[in-house]
């Protein structure tokens, strides 16, 4: 097995990534012939971006599952699939061969269609990380059900909030999990979720934890029961739902600058050939690495890089469900020498976290299997790049920074292991398809900031980064709200695709992407809308306004700074800041909480009422001898308060 579209060399790249500008088609088209496709497509691609309308391999069926899944069992199916290590240290880790994933996919649709899903239907996952969850999702993709996974932090109020909008008929949760020392009550959450959601029917409940807990006659049942039905029943095959390229293969949901998240669609086939190409290529995948992504699959990344990438390509993934620093703060390491783990992909911000605790829970261990690292979901600073290079990769392995984002379905920009040049903070080059283009605020092309004209800038240049051509996983719609999408994405540029991202282009033509321009944060490695974060602080009793920013934190990348202004009493402040953050993590999930709470007794707006983010923001960063004019503000004297109460 090998992987023809894999590049090579540095010449290679180049030579690809013009065929791909000069001929899109024809590329796509040749990578798409590497699949298993139940009835071929007409048209490689038809696109606009005023819509937005975009559609890859049209007229072509496929189902993703039998590219991930049945064409590796047919020829490797005793390869590792999934190995999944446990939270507990102690307890037995799981192989599920490539054949083994088959039969529990195939059963586990059925037991979907038992419970009446059809092709189309929403269906929320809301589980630990344990190899059920991706046999979940994939078990969905196979009857052409389509999964809205929930990432387990996120609260009752939340997960009520994707399951309406999406009008899902059936969720998949678990009794509990486990993360840590701690047990994560999974079902007693969505208890109180489906209080709200009249369109859920039914509830398929895993045992994880075996704690107590309710069972509705009627919409609640058990996994395994469910799985005995089907056992009786005999044969377990079910043929894979022929699917059209552009139908939705999932949603997620993700948070943006304004009001509630959104349902971002992806669509099969252009979003499992992306996947696929850019996980063989960014991490160079030999057959018989061992690939751990420590992400979980609540997120983008796990999706499509513990899921579908790796599966399409009949990789070995590894699935833990625990965290880095328990028992303590070896277990990754503990986990690479465990299973000799060849690539590994993990946040800047468990890099960080790791590094905190020194060098002791690394001198033990081995790490000799490492041959590629990967960071990706912020900017990664260049202190954490050398330690991840020195101390992990023993200075012998590349490390790829991909940039990327849920709208995008996988990676964008990176170098590619061992290929293309790394340099430390850098996303460096765009994939191969990518034309990523910088633009000022007017919307102006900033000369040198285009990939695809070939012209390298004299000096570093900034702007907003777009795209200008799609890539067969670009983002379809937000569900239920075309125009959302439209807005949000296609707008602000005519003709392009904005990230919302601020990015440099150096003289070789590295791209480096330096955080979000939008009221968007990025809490470690996890997006948070400042308005979201705003409406739950404000649905504390005695809260009458408040404004978000973030603020630079050594391990979080972003921490999140709130000033709020009070009407209640305010005796003790310390008191009424953890009620305030039990308030959001009752909303929105513990992951939105404030790290600092400022109370103050007005905020600075201008004339017409818009709060000035960028003078709070100077203030809870400690700048507060740049603040700028302040003079056209209604009030400036409230400035001088602010100041004075910084935390
Ligand atoms: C935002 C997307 C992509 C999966 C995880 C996050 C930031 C992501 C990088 C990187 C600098 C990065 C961007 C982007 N981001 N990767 N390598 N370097 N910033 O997905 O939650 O959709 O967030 O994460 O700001 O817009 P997401």
């Amino acid at each position: 097995m090998s992987y023809p579209y894999q590049i090579k060399s540095l010449e290679q790249y180049h030579q690809v990534y013009k065929e791909s500008i000069e001929h899109p088609e024809k590329f796509w088209s040749d990578i798409a012939m590497h699949f298993r496709w139940k009835k071929h497509f007409d048209q490689v691609t038809s696109w606009n971006f005023k819509d937005p309308k975009v559609a890859w391999f049209q007229g072509g069926q496929l189902n993703i599952t039998e590219n991930c899944i049945d064409r590796w069992a047919e020829i490797q199916p005793d390869a590792p699939a999934i190995i999944w290590e446990s939270n507990d240290p102690e307890e037995h880790h799981r192989i599920l061969s490539f054949k083994e994933l088959l039969f529990k996919v195939n059963q586990f649709a059925h037991v979907l269609k038992n419970n009446g899903a059809k092709k189309g239907d929403r269906i929320c996952i809301y589980m630990p990380m344990v190899p059920e969850l991706a046999i979940a999702v994939l078990a969905c993709a196979r009857i052409g059900a389509i999964h809205s996974v929930v990432f387990g932090g996120f609260s009752a109020q939340s997960i009520a909030d994707r399951i309406i909008d999406a009008a899902c008929n059936i969720v998949i949760t678990a009794d509990g999990g486990y993360r840590g020392n701690k047990e994560v009550p999974l079902k007693a959450v969505m208890d109180d979720a489906l209080v709200r959601c009249d369109t859920v029917k039914r509830c398929i409940v895993l045992t994880r934890t075996r704690t107590p807990i309710s069972m509705l006659k009627g919409r609640d049942c058990w996994w395994e029961d469910e799985i005995k039905k089907v056992e009786t029943a005999g044969n377990p095959f079910c043929e894979a739902e022929a699917m059209d390229a552009e139908d939705p293969l999932f949603i997620l949901y993700t948070s943006g600058s304004t009001g509630k998240p959104k349902g971002v669609v992806h669509a099969c086939a252009g979003y499992m050939i992306y996947t696929n190409y850019t996980f063989v290529n960014v991490f160079q995948y030999q057959p018989g690495d061992i690939h751990f992504c420590t992400a979980d699959i609540g997120w983008i990344t796990g999706h499509s890089y513990i899921v579908y990438g790796p599966l399409s390509a009949g990789a070995t993934s590894l699935m833990f469900e625990g965290i880095p620093t328990w028992p303590d703060a070896g277990r990754f390491w503990e986990i690479v020498d465990k299973y000799k783990v060849h690539i590994l992909y993990t946040a800047p911000t468990a890099i960080r976290s790791l590094m905190s605790f020194g060098l002791d829970y690394i001198k033990d261990k081995n790490l000799s299997s490492l041959k590629v690292l990967g960071s990706v979901g912020e900017p990664i600073n260049e202190e954490a790049w050398y330690w991840f290079h020195d101390h992990i990769g023993k200075g012998n392995c590349p490390i790829v920074d991909t940039w990327w984002q849920t709208e995008t379905g996988g990676i964008l920009i990176s170098n590619l292991a061992g290929v293309t040049p790394s340099k430390p903070a850098h996303a460096t080059l765009p994939l191969p398809g990518v034309q990523p283009i910088l633009v000022d605020e007017q919307g102006n092309i900033i000369p040198g900031g285009d990939a695809s004209q070939y012209q390298l800038p004299d000096a570093t240049v900034s702007g907003n980064l777009c795209i200008k051509y799609p890539w067969p996983s670009i983002i379809r719609t937000t569900w239920g709200d075309h125009e959302r999408c439209r807005t949000t994405y296609f707008s602000t540029y005519e003709n392009l695709y904005f990230t919302g991202d601020g990015c440099l282009r150096d003289t070789d033509g590295n791209y480096r992407i330096t955080g979000r321009v939008d009221d968007v944060l990025n809490v470690s490695g996890h997006r948070i809308g400042t308005a979201e974060v705003e409406n739950a602080i404000n649905m504390h009793t005695g809260v009458v306004e408040s404004a978000i920013v973030g603020y630079p934190h050594d391990i979080k990348g972003q921490g999140i700074y709130a000033y709020v202004i009070f009407s209640g009493q305010l005796d003790d402040k310390n008191l009424v800041a953890q009620d305030i953050n039990q308030t959001v993590s009752r909303i929105i999930g513990p992951i939105a909480k404030p790290d600092k709470i400022q109370f103050v007794s007005g905020l600075p707006k201008t004339r017409s009422g818009k709060i000035m983010r960028r003078i709070l923001r100077k203030i809870a960063e400690g700048d507060t001898a740049h603040l700028g004019d302040t003079s056209t503000l209604l009030d400036p004297n409230i400035v001088e308060e602010i100041k004075l109460g910084r935390l």
